[in-house]
């Protein structure tokens, strides 16, 4: 990591303007970022505590695929989810400050994106996720909305070299392992959705994450999106 992803834990609106602003430039020159103490710290306690309290039985085992295509795959993926939805002032304050990240991203690099998605995943010691990337690049077909940039944060205290659980950032190809980014509370990762493969090794502790994909609108006359 350079000196510029090293911001110590902050809040207010120079932080986020610096957090965005790096953001974006990752994203424009790399395709991906890793940002350290990113998430305001107010709001990564907040989300930590909720995640924590959070009964177990609210998450899901996750699948793979979208739609009728969705199927649960214990070769690919173990973690187990919990869509947000917005209900609560946590959950709000998290919407919140992705939704002025997607603002300052369409301003910066007019990426259009028009709806966010997200969900808490818990990895428990020994789950991952194998390679992968999270959208495929549209081929004409697409009606619905399309995953265009990606975004993971870390709510785990304390995490170790030695507790495992990275994430693995690959080439386009997938072929050389560029990054091994430890899931440290409040590193936020962005990249772009279908052009950069990553993997989530095993850890040997719980690990809690939230993933989230900002898109853009598929909407055609007959089908509005996202659907309601
Ligand atoms: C995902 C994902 C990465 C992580 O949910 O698609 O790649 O580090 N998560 O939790
Ligand atoms: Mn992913």
């Amino acid at each position: 990591m350079g000196a510029l992803d090293m911001l110590p834990p902050g809040d207010g609106p120079g932080h986020e303007l610096s957090v965005f602003e790096q953001i974006a430039l990752g994203l424009q020159h790399q395709g991906w970022v890793v940002v350290a103490n990113a998430l305001p710290s107010g709001l990564a306690a907040d989300l930590f505590a909720q995640v924590r309290t959070d009964s177990e039985c609210r998450f899901a085992l996750a699948g793979v695929g979208r739609s009728s295509d969705h199927v649960l795959n214990r070769f690919i993926r173990r973690d187990r989810i919990r869509w947000i939805e917005g209900t609560g002032e946590t959950e709000q304050q998290w919407l919140a400050w992705c939704g002025r990240l997607q603002t300052f991203l369409n301003r910066q690099l007019f990426l259009g994106l028009f709806s966010f998605e997200s969900h808490f995943a818990h990895y428990q010691p020994g789950d991952f996720y194998k390679k992968h990337v999270d959208a495929f690049r549209p081929d004409g077909s697409e009606r619905g909305a399309r995953r265009v940039v990606s975004l993971v944060t870390y709510l785990n205290p304390g995490w170790q070299l030695a507790d495992g659980g990275e994430l693995v950032v690959y080439d386009v190809d997938g072929d050389a392992a560029l990054q091994k980014v430890m899931p440290a509370y409040g590193t936020v990762v962005v990249f772009l959705s279908t052009e950069v493969p990553h993997e989530v090794l095993p850890s040997t502790r719980d690990r809690y994450s939230i993933a989230g994909w900002f898109r853009v609108n598929g909407s055609v006359a007959d089908r509005p999106d996202p659907p309601r």
